[in-house]
């Protein structure tokens, strides 16, 4: 016996929404009738914020069904409303145990999303998150030895990768440096000494450059002889771009690995100068657009708006198709000179004329 065919209606109904309608419209109507609600886009609610030192808060978000969890080390793009722009800016949550993510925030001076998220954005505000993304985690097979480097909010993977540590009963021998100005500028030093006391094999480093009594060396020239034998230890390192940089060179060769992220990115000293023309194709626009400035800083300086997130090309928000033309990668100051591939806005800048996708 056959099936009988279904009344159209019945078929209709059967249909999920993605099927009739694009998500952004659904998106925009679903969000009138409560702003969490998504066809699958992960969003967050604010719902807490307390002082993690004297120049960072820590926020806690609870996100909507659609976020997919977070590794220990990985990051998130936060993206949220200021003075009518929406902007994004990428942070390293920690998984609480009730689901909601704690993201700590140093505001930086002049600094648009961190200043806005620090002192203003109400408790109840609803915010875009993206899926988390980034390498900086712990690898299945433990090293003997890992060696945590991190100045200024460069410390929050490394409280992520110690909550995980600490769970585990610590199944390495751990060793954090933590640099900071001064005792005020430490986060979560109290949660770290609490971990070196629950575990004999993690050591706890504070490194205060501008102690009034004993000013820690700085990354270049601290004395890691102190820490032992390091041949055999894998090096994580977070913070600013400057940090990174100094961290890499100072144990380039002197240990098992070298892992780094930067939250800010490095400025090539040969910058290229002079302007180029950039066709953007699809909305039929040509802008004669700086040499040496990544093509979304210099597309957002003419008012453009194209997607991004970390702003250091991590994430891939920021992707979008080349036609042709040349490019140079802002962090390794490598061309690229194939045609129609695809380029991330945020760390290429045009060294040719170009045709993007956008
Ligand atoms: C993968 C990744 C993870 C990150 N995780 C965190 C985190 O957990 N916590 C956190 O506080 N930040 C984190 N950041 C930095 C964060 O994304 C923003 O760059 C930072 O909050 C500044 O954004 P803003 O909009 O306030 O500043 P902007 O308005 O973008 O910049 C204002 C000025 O500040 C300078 N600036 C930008 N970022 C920094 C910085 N981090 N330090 C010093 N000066 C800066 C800029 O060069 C500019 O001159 C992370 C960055 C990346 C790439
Ligand atoms: S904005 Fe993240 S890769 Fe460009």
């Amino acid at each position: 016996m056959s099936a009988l065919p279904r009344p159209a209606a019945a078929r209709r109904s059967a249909l999920s929404p993605r099927q009739w309608v694009s998500e952004e419209l659904f998106d925009f109507w679903a969000g009138h009738v409560h702003p969490l609600w998504t066809l699958r886009r992960p969003r967050a609610t604010l719902v807490s914020r307390h002082a993690a030192s004297a120049d960072a808060v820590t926020l806690v978000l609870r996100p909507n069904r659609h976020f997919r969890g977070v590794t220990a080390g990985q990051h998130v793009n936060l993206g949220v409303e200021v003075d009518g722009r929406r902007l994004t800016r990428s942070y390293s949550p920690t998984l609480l145990d009730d689901g909601c993510l704690a993201i700590t925030i140093k505001a930086v001076h002049g600094g648009k999303v961190s200043q806005y998220l620090a002192q203003q954005a109400p408790l109840g505000v609803v915010v875009e998150l993206g899926q988390a993304f980034g390498e900086m985690t712990l690898p299945a097979t433990l090293p003997a030895r890992l060696l945590l480097l991190a100045a200024g909010s460069g410390i929050t993977p490394m409280r992520a990768l110690l909550r995980q540590l600490d769970q585990a009963g610590m199944p390495a021998r751990v060793d954090l440096v933590y640099w900071a100005q001064q005792r005020d500028a430490l986060c979560f030093a109290e949660e770290f000494s609490a971990i070196a006391a629950r575990h004999p094999g993690f050591t706890l480093h504070l490194a205060l450059t501008r102690d009034p009594v004993a000013p820690a060396a700085r990354v270049d020239g601290y004395d890691f002889r102190a820490l032992g034998a390091l041949a055999d230890a894998q090096v994580m390192a977070c913070g600013p771009g400057g940090f990174v940089d100094a961290a890499r060179a100072r144990l380039d060769g002197q240990v098992a690995a070298l892992q780094f992220e930067a939250f800010t990115p490095p400025v090539l000293p040969d910058a290229e100068t002079g302007t180029v023309r950039v066709e953007l194709r699809r909305s039929g626009r040509t802008l004669e657009l700086p040499r040496g400035t990544s093509l979304l800083q210099a597309l957002e300086a003419e008012g453009l708006r194209p997607a991004s997130g970390c702003r250091m090309g991590i994430c891939n928000t920021c992707v979008c198709g080349k036609a042709s033309g040349v490019t140079r990668h802002t962090l390794t100051g490598e061309y690229a000179a194939e045609p129609a591939t695809q380029v991330k806005l945020c760390v290429n800048s045009a060294s040719t004329d170009l045709i993007l996708e956008l």
